[in-house]
């Protein structure tokens, strides 16, 4: 049975739960925590025991690497080597914050933590009370999104209770998170950026400090199951449309709506954004997907967002979410 730990803004339980959370991590437990994208499965990344942990509360292939998260940037020497001024250029403009660099590791790090690879995946949270557990903890934490394999991200403790209770202790609950997706993934390939999962932190916003790539998985070779095309799945069907005017729900089926611009008359119906920001859509994604696959619909339909900023990012989980549904009709 997890325990959801509150934090309601009374300095004694505050410091209580910090101190729980960071005695669990100490003897070698997962716990959920958040963080400004969306809540992880936290273990001490150098306790290789720990890590297993996670893959086993998880369900996840042991071949899907984990993203290490640093207390604070001089710990990136014990865990990677930096062989590009780009990439200090990425951590003075983006760190802490969501975004997660791909690096030639060094070997501390478990094998169990890369999956094997001669890589590893590192990134610093801004989240006040994820940077205050690490920084107790004082070593690097592996994370990856409290979710079972394949299922939605959680932005919530509430969703972290659903994915995993009674396989982990404890889930520090710090209200819904700012983000709402997943880090953006970069790797230095020469002297370009290569982004190999969107996120918050967006292809222009990087483009100032280098020539931008997005990576194609249908050009390149899969290396992690992250870039599956069938993933954050719910358990209803679900497909995606460009518009809901040129969409009318199969007869006798029950449907449900994530709609952002046009709101169609269906019994079911979460809006992103009433205000039409991506921001604040991306920030719902999850949970209103969330909300509608606990509804026992038959199909949820999703329509996409602009091409535009994080909408992208928005648009790739949509479609990763239905793409298991497409092919499997
Ligand atoms: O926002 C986030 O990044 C959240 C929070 C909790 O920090 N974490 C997260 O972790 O989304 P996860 O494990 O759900 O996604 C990490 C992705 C996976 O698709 C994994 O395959 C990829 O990162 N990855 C990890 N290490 C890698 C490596 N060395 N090379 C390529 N991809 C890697
Ligand atoms: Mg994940």
């Amino acid at each position: 049975m997890a325990t959801v730990a509150h934090r309601r803004g009374d300095p004694d339980q505050h410091d209580a739960v910090i101190e729980r959370a960071v005695r669990l991590l100490r003897i070698g437990e997962v716990i959920g925590l958040p963080t400004e994208t969306v809540y992880g499965l936290a273990a001490g990344a150098f306790n290789p025991d720990a890590v297993a942990k996670i893959f086993a509360a998880k369900d996840r292939p042991r071949f899907d690497p984990l993203i290490i998260h640093l207390p604070h940037p001089d710990a990136l020497d014990q865990v990677a080597t930096v062989e590009s001024q780009l990439v200090w250029d990425l951590i003075q403009a983006f760190w802490p914050g969501p975004l997660t660099i791909i690096l030639s590791k060094r070997d501390v790090v478990p094998d169990i933590a890369t999956a094997g690879l001669s890589t590893v995946a590192v990134r610093i949270s801004e989240h006040p009370i994820f940077r205050e557990i690490s920084a107790t903890f004082g070593q690097p934490i592996a994370a990856p999104s409290a979710n079972r394999f394949g299922r939605i991200s959680p932005t919530t403790a509430g969703a972290v209770f659903e994915e995993l209770n009674g396989l982990i202790p404890l889930i520090v609950d710090a209200g819904p998170t700012r983000h709402g997706i997943e880090s953006t993934i970069v790797q230095i390939v020469e002297d370009r950026i290569e982004i190999l999962r969107q996120g918050p932190i967006t292809a222009n916003s990087l483009r100032k400090l280098a020539r931008v790539q997005t990576r194609n998985s249908k050009k390149f070779p899969i290396t992690a199951p992250g870039q599956t095309s069938s993933h954050y799945a719910p358990r209803t069907r679900m497909v995606v449309v460009d518009s809901f005017k040129n969409f009318s729900v199969p007869r006798g089926l029950r449907a449900g709506a994530l709609c952002f611009e046009s709101v169609p008359d269906l019994p079911i119906v979460r809006q992103l954004s009433r205000e039409g920001e991506l921001r604040e859509a991306a920030a719902n994604l999850f949970r209103m997907l969330r909300e509608l696959d606990n509804e026992k619909l038959d199909l949820i339909v999703a329509e996409l967002v602009p091409e535009q900023g994080i909408g992208s990012a928005i648009n790739d989980r949509l479609r990763r979410a239905a793409a298991g549904f497409q092919t499997n009709g």
